[in-house]
């Protein structure tokens, strides 16, 4: 069986969930998904990053402990995914003890293999970002030096433990141009001129301004630095669930989702940290843009973060998972907008999703009593083009699922969605019938309800709840749906439709 494994970065445990978190969970959730609809063994690991200087200081702000604090925001997290249907294998925190023993396993045997040495730190460091920052990233703000995303900058001096990754350079610019790896491809060119250049300095990896992680093995008076500590996550919850053989293996095809602002931690930090340990490199990382909104970044000093709990209890889970998918770019950033989500929900969801489910429940119970007709097979030119391009279909998504692009998935089926309705307006199955020729009809029925089963079946990795009520409307089992179309056509036969009511109500704006 073919295996896949896919990540969420895990996210830090110092505020709330928002829109952004949301979105690439959803992702991940749905491409497992997806994955598991074409046969694969599947493996979905999201999580919370619990360490480091900020979340240190976010409790001591907030006059909690920092262990109260991280239990609290796990929860909401988790409380979140359940709300929007999210099926992950494991939630990974990086509190958990068997992790903390992991990462310090992984600093004795990078120390052992010779790759860490102790020096002195001097540096700026950026206390929002978590990370040192490199002079060619520092810039002004109002005559103070601050990082890209202008937080002000600390001076740091400190005694620190380095790891040797600038003799990976050159390994890692050709694992990075050679391989498939990162998509969209653009953004190794960022990585090429932003940080692989000149300035590509070995990795300070220990701390000893904070107490807040976890201690180095050989020196108790330096933490490990959090990415070195969260990205080994990413295998440290597979060694926990003993499955860290079967899915962090050269044949499982392993994916990490993120997005652009860390992308250098997981393009270039990560695979060294591999490559250092003899161990297989992911085969995708997919770096996706930025959700934003009218106002520009979110940001809690503008006011504008969406809050995905909102939009759930108005919308419900799947229209929030639907838009997601269909209008969050990867490859861009993306304006998230009420009135996007509106259009988006009557277009797609209401228009093309449930109105083809009622038309073909509709026409079932006009023209045969609620009940699937024989299929025939009578010659007729119509329903023949609308039967090869459903094969057409079947054949092209595999591609789209295999390409792991979801806007490309849903786009594809969207597509698919309008050829349905085309071929009612061609067939004319209402001038059919007066002309008695039932038999064609009896075929049209057959081949609409099939291709309206495909709709449902290749939008159930994101619509769950619209999934439940037209499986049963439609009296099919997802469970045994058969993607051979002369099959499930005999399977399909004699089914009693349930009468229609309406999946998705238009929403009308004020
Ligand atoms: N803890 C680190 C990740 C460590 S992974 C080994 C971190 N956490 S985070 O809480 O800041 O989450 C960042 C991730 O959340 C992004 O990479 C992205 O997946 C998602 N998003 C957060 N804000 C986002 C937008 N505004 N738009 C889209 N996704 C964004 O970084």
């Amino acid at each position: 069986m073919k295996k896949f494994y896919i990540t969420t970065p895990i996210y830090y445990s110092s505020g709330n969930p928002h829109i952004g978190h949301a979105n690439t969970t959803i992702m991940a959730d749905v491409l497992a998904k997806y994955k598991k609809l074409i046969g694969y063994k599947t493996y979905f690991l999201t999580g919370m990053d619990e360490h480091g200087q900020k979340i240190e200081e976010v409790a001591k702000k907030n006059n909690i402990s920092c262990i109260d604090m991280i239990n609290n925001n796990a929860k909401i997290f988790q409380e979140l995914w359940k709300k929007l249907n999210i099926n992950y294998d494991y939630f990974i925190r990086t509190s958990n003890d068997k992790h903390k023993e992991f990462i310090q396993k992984i600093f004795n045997e990078l120390y052992e293999k010779g790759y860490i040495y102790l020096d002195v730190w001097k540096s700026k460091y950026c206390v929002s970002c978590e990370e040192n920052i490199l002079e060619s990233e520092i810039k002004e703000k109002d005559g103070q030096k601050v990082c890209q995303h202008g937080h002000s900058l600390i001076d740091k001096n400190e005694e620190s433990y380095f790891l040797k990754v600038s003799e990976f350079k050159n390994w890692v610019i050709n694992f990075l141009n050679n391989n498939d790896v990162v998509y969209p491809k653009n953004r190794i060119n960022e990585l090429l001129s932003n940080f692989l250049n000149d300035n590509f300095t070995d990795l300070s990896i220990s701390r000893t301004t904070f107490d807040w992680g976890i201690k180095v093995p050989i020196n108790d008076k330096h933490v490990i630095y959090v990415w070195l500590d969260a990205l080994f996550n990413y295998i440290s919850a597979l060694k926990i669930n003993n499955v860290f053989d079967e899915f962090w293996d050269d044949e499982t095809e392993k994916v990490h989702l993120l997005s652009k602002e860390i992308t250098r931690f997981h393009c270039i930090y990560w695979p060294i940290f591999l490559e250092m340990l003899n161990l297989p490199k992911p085969s995708k990382i997919i770096s996706h843009g930025w959700i934003v909104t009218k106002e520009g970044k979110m940001s809690k000093s503008l006011g504008n973060v969406i809050n995905p709990f909102e939009l759930i209890d108005k919308y419900g889970s799947d229209v929030v998972r639907y838009y997601s998918m269909k209008e969050v770019s990867i490859k861009n950033d993306s304006i998230y907008d009420i009135e996007l989500l509106e259009n988006c929900y009557n277009s797609d969801l209401a228009n093309r999703y449930g109105n083809i489910i009622s038309r073909v429940l509709g026409m079932t119970k006009k023209y045969f009593d609620n009940k699937i007709p024989k299929y025939i097979g009578v010659d007729n030119e119509i329903n023949k083009t609308f039967h090869k391009k459903i094969i057409d279909f079947i054949v092209g998504i595999e591609d789209k699922i295999n390409s792991l692009d979801v806007n490309e998935i849903v786009n594809y089926v969207v597509l698919f969605e309008d050829q349905i309705n085309l071929y009612v307006e061609e067939l004319k199955p209402w001038a059919l019938i007066k002309e008695e020729r039932i038999e064609e009809v009896q075929d049209f029925i057959n081949l609409i309800y099939y291709a309206a089963q495909l709709v449902v079946w290749y939008l159930s990795p994101i619509l769950n709840d619209a999934t439940l009520i037209a499986t049963k409307q439609m009296k099919f089992n997802l469970n045994d749906f058969c993607l051979n179309l002369e099959r499930q056509i005999l399977k399909n036969e004699n089914n009693m439709l349930e009468e229609s009511s309406p999946i998705f109500q238009r929403i009308i704006s004020k």
